[in-house]
């Protein structure tokens, strides 16, 4: 049986819901393991891997920056893998399956699989898109269990489908979004908001947060500037204290679908 290895980042569960579906989906012709990439990853997992997963959600047409990361750190083993690449989204990214897959063909592995899935939006603090939690988001996570399944099946039948690859998807994604996303990227990192009128110091969010860019500092928590944008403690702060993109806290949070 070949071997089978599923790496994800995620923000707020979307991407570890779908990763999850698809390894299960998939189980029948690989054997199977599924890894965080914000948790130590020894380079033995990828090597051992004949077909990997990549899953991970869309920041403004772009992978986020653990992935991204996860991909360049092991740029010497890529050559001559088979990629699936697993891309969520709220609604619209263009070539956001594709931004990552042309990294991996130039270090040579072969996309054989991309696909992207419209999840509910975690972007609290943004007023433009709502958030929807309850059966408003589990009515849209069951499309993309549809989606995911149709996905798997047609990886297991040997049929093609890279979205996000064709030239007209590349300039969208680049022109609407990517091309100014990269911009801010690296201001945004170090411009979290945390309250202090709010923040109670509980520490949830310094206990949850990917990659240690929150710590607690006389009983109140505050950030080192080493944020990657994934809104998990904007979602779960239990006081709405902390914001990125948004001039105030978020009216509703985002309570995930995996509780
Ligand atoms: C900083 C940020 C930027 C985002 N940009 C986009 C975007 O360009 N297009 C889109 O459709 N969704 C966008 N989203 C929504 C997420 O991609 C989507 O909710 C995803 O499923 C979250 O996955 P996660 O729960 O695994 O973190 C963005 C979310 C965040 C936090």
């Amino acid at each position: 049986m070949e071997h089978l290895c599923a790496f994800y980042f995620s923000g707020t569960g979307n991407t570890r819901h779908i990763a999850k579906f698809l390894t299960q989906r998939l189980s029948s012709r690989f054997e199977t393991e599924l890894f965080d990439v914000a948790s130590p990853i020894s380079d033995g997992a990828l090597q051992k891997a004949d077909v990997v997963l990549l899953a991970f959600p869309i920041y403004g047409s772009a992978p986020p920056i653990p992935m991204r990361e996860f991909v360049a750190r092991f740029r010497s083993h890529w050559a001559g893998k088979r990629v699936i690449i697993a891309e969520t989204q709220y609604f619209f990214s263009g070539d956001g399956a594709a931004s990552l897959g042309r990294t991996l063909e130039h270090y040579g592995a072969r996309v054989i699989a991309a696909e992207h899935f419209n999840m509910p939006n975690n972007l609290a603090d943004c007023k433009i898109f709502p958030i929807r939690n309850g059966e408003a988001a589990q009515k849209k996570v069951r499309r993309a269990e549809k989606r995911a399944s149709a996905f798997a099946e047609r990886i297991l039948g040997g049929k093609k489908r890279r979205r996000g690859f064709h030239t007209a998807s590349h300039a969208v994604g680049y022109y609407c979004q990517r091309k100014y996303w990269r911009k801010n990227e690296e201001k945004k990192r170090t411009q979290l908001k945390i309250d202090p009128t709010r923040c109670v110091g509980c520490g949830a969010c310094v206990e949850k947060c990917p990659v240690a860019n929150l710590k607690k500092e006389n009983g109140k928590t505050v950030a080192i500037g080493k944020c990657v944008l994934c809104y998990r403690c904007v979602n779960l702060c239990p006081k709405s204290a902390i914001t990125l993109f948004g001039s105030a806290p978020p009216a509703v949070r985002y309570k995930g679908i995996e509780h």
